[in-house]
């Protein structure tokens, strides 16, 4: 997995993921720069999808985008923590992630979902985002590598600061942490 900062709608992937609504029929923010970028075709494909539970996600074709296709999946919105939103968000990255793989898709572009108009607050949507990936790609019988693709600098840093900590292996059983003695250092 890896993180950069960029306009998802041009990444040449084969699925970018959208933070839709249960409607699937457009609206603002991400959802409506796939749209525009997309062009109409994509709502007239969307129409057929009968919309889509929040933690749910949905595929279509990409139409006029780089990308091969696009994954539509509803964020919950954020209401304080206490309903079930951390699992909601966490149900997003998983379907988006079982549906690339039941496509045979490789590569798949996520935007930091629900920390928009849905106001999940980012650093949080960012800790989900990156133990439910690493977990489901664990879990997953195909391999689908992992683009987070920021908005702003601010949600890249903290992404990148979260994909250098799980990089790090976990400290071996009984090893004693390292002292500055050790080291030489004073
Ligand atoms: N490329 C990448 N990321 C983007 C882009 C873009 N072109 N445009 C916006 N973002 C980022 C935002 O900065 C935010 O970090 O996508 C993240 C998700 O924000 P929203 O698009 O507002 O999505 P979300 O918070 O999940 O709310 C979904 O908003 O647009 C409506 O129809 C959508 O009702 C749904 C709701």
């Amino acid at each position: 997995m890896k993180a950069i900062q960029a306009d998802i709608t041009t990444l040449a992937v084969d699925a970018i993921v959208n933070a839709a609504n249960e409607s699937l029929l457009g609206g603002g923010g991400v959802d409506g720069a796939i749209h525009d970028a997309a062009g109409p075709k994509l709502l007239e494909e969307c129409r057929h999808l009968h919309g889509c539970k929040t933690g749910d996600a949905k595929i279509t074709r990409a139409y006029k985008l780089p990308a091969k296709h696009i994954i539509h999946t509803v964020g919950p919105v954020w209401h304080g923590g206490a309903h079930g939103e951390s699992e909601s968000l966490a149900n997003c990255y998983h379907r988006s992630l079982q549906i690339a793989c039941e496509h045979g898709l490789r590569t798949i572009a996520f935007p930091c979902i629900s920390t928009g108009v849905y106001g999940y607050p980012a650093d949080q949507a960012a800790e989900i985002a990156v133990r439910t990936v690493r977990d489901t790609q664990r879990s997953l019988p195909c391999n689908v590598d992992v683009i987070f693709c920021c908005f702003s600098r601010r949600a890249l840093e903290s992404y990148l600061r979260l994909i250098q900590n799980n990089a790090q292996p976990a400290p071996a059983p009984n090893s004693s942490p390292a002292t500055g003695s050790e080291s030489g250092e004073a």
